[in-house]
């Protein structure tokens, strides 16, 4: 079973299937990952900006991939539960160690080793997929089936929450019911954070109170429990 990361684009079904798009966000994963470690060096606003985006590109992509490409694989592979449950595991840790990072100040003395574990658990996940679950996929669906799954992941991906729930369950239904609460609740704190990026302040005042109102809802839509309907035990928290 070869690994999709050196295959041709032609071989991967075109541009659109879902090996193609998987590894195009992988590898501007890699880049964003690179300008965190460059940043780190400085810290300040830089560093801030660098890891908002590789948290933005991993959960929406994360969680378009539980809604939509791990019950896919569920569905046509005969180890697809075990092997789909191995990765909601290393995303379960990343939800909770990008917390933890979000809690943490570039200055802290913890906070580089804790990006770098971050960033391990990112190269385990992304590893596992390139190299075990996209090519078994790749053996069992035509290029068109693996078009359509390309489609609907990207079609997610656009509306997906963009921050760590580590609570909601990693699998339907609760995981697709969390998508409309937490995606309004996330992108309108993201539009908070892009108003302070860009007038240069700090999250003071009222921009500060609007987004600990907003953070405290989604603590509170987090832990409703038909959002936790589907959760395996070994990714719960
Ligand atoms: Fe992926
Ligand atoms: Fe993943």
């Amino acid at each position: 079973m070869a690994t999709i990361a050196d295959q041709s684009l032609e071989h991967l079904g075109g541009r659109t299937s879902i090996l193609a798009r998987q590894r195009a966000d992988h590898a501007r994963l890699d880049r964003l990952m690179a300008r965190a470690r460059t940043t780190v060096q400085e810290g300040g606003t830089a560093h801030q900006v660098a890891l908002r985006a590789v948290a933005r590109l991993v959960f929406t992509h994360a969680f378009a991939e539980e809604s939509v490409l791990f019950p896919a694989a569920r569905r046509v592979l005969p180890e697809g539960d075990p092997l789909t449950l191995r990765i909601e595991t290393d995303h379960q840790e990343v939800d909770e160690l990008v917390a933890q990072l979000d809690r943490s100040s570039w200055s802290d003395p913890g906070h580089r080793e804790l990006m770098e574990r971050t960033f391990a658990v990112l190269d385990h996940d992304v590893r596992t997929e390139e190299d075990e679950l996209l090519p078994r996929m790749q053996q069992l669906l035509g290029t068109r089936r693996l078009r359509l799954i390309g489609w609907q992941w990207e079609l997610v991906r656009r509306i997906a929450p963009t921050r760590p729930h580590p609570v909601v369950s990693r699998r339907p239904p609760g995981q697709v019911l969390s998508a409309l609460p937490l995606t309004v609740l996330d992108r309108a704190r993201d539009l908070l954070q892009r108003f302070d990026e860009a007038t240069r302040c700090r999250l003071t005042g009222p921009v500060s109170t609007a987004d600990r109102l907003l953070a405290g809802a989604a603590g509170a839509v987090e832990r409703t429990p038909v959002l936790r309907r589907g959760e395996r035990p070994e990714t719960s928290r």
